[in-house]
């Protein structure tokens, strides 16, 4: 890293912010931590960080990282510190963030906000997506720092995109895992436990991921024309599932859910076309 070495400040040490303030020392950055509760900089402070008696001392730095819980519990802690380049990793809506790129604006910082697609302990590795949105010239300034946290991808100037793209990601993520379990909770009826049955549904779920793309085609195209299967199948795929649910006597209120929305997409005249013209009833 050499000539790029900075001093960066990191607001926040929870579970998210002490594996940021650990990965930038770790790669011979400087770096001034704070924390409300300042015994968790400890680790810290052994490995060499130089623990901040306010926000705004930490906010003396180059540029400051801030990873608390809520922008409801951050904007105080912001508004002490008022750095001169703020790094936002704190998760929230995009009106939040733009709320926040507004503020930062109006006190004359540099702002970039950005999400992470990613647990702590993935921090430092290429595996830790991290997104970003705001000021382009303040991500390119700082790219040296935010290539350290994990692989970062600059989306745009609207400073409300990264978290947009967060929650679209976390969506399917949530729908994924919902499904999983609804399929354990199937199975499982009949006795059948998550260690026989995950290979299959590994193995399921990567066919499902490869046709995302075809998907996204269509969507894209408005063409959705096909000679894979037709919604009509699906749906009524989805009411032998509810129906099967309810006589295996769990939940039905995963599939449910998209059973509606897919019948609707039916009785909107989509029934022979792709499952991608259920957009259209998202819409
Ligand atoms: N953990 C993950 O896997 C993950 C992944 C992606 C994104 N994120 C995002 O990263 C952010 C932090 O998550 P985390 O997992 O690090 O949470 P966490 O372990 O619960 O830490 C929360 C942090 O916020 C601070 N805090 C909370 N309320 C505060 C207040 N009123 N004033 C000052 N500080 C306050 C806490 O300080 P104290 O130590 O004093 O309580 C702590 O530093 C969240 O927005 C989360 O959505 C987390």
């Amino acid at each position: 890293m050499g000539e790029s070495k900075k001093h960066v400040g990191v607001l926040g040490l929870g579970r998210m912010g002490a594996a940021l303030a650990g990965t930038l020392l770790g790669a011979g950055h400087d770096v001034s931590v704070w924390n409300r509760s300042p015994l968790k900089a400890g680790p810290l402070l052994d490995r060499g960080a130089k623990l901040a008696a306010t926000p705004e001392e930490a906010a003396s730095a180059d540029v400051v990282l801030s990873c608390l819980s809520t922008y409801d519990a951050q904007q105080p802690v912001l508004e002490a510190a008022s750095p001169k380049v703020l790094v936002n990793l704190t998760s929230g809506t995009p009106e939040q963030a733009r709320t926040a790129a507004k503020w930062a604006a109006s006190a004359g910082i540099d702002y970039v906000d950005g999400v992470i697609m990613a647990v702590p302990q993935q921090i430092g590795t290429p595996v830790a997506q991290i997104l970003y949105s705001g000021s382009e010239p303040t991500f390119a300034a700082q790219r040296d720092v935010l290539e350290v946290l994990g692989t970062p991808v600059f989306t745009g100037e609207d400073a409300g995109l990264a978290a947009l793209y967060d929650l679209a990601l976390l969506g399917i993520m949530w729908s994924t895992m919902a499904g999983y379990l609804q399929a354990l909770a199937l199975v499982g009826t009949e006795g059948v436990t998550p260690e026989q049955f995950t290979p299959m549904a590994l193995a399921w779920h990567s066919a499902v991921a490869g046709l995302l793309p075809g998907i996204g085609e269509q969507v894209a195209s408005g063409d959705y024309a096909t000679d894979v299967s037709a919604l009509d199948i699906n749906a009524a795929g989805l009411a032998m599932l509810v129906e099967t649910s309810r006589g295996q006597g769990v939940s039905t209120a995963v599939p449910a859910v998209l059973r509606e929305l897919f019948d609707r997409a039916v009785a909107a005249g989509h029934g022979s076309h792709a499952i991608a013209s259920v957009i259209e009833e998202i819409r």
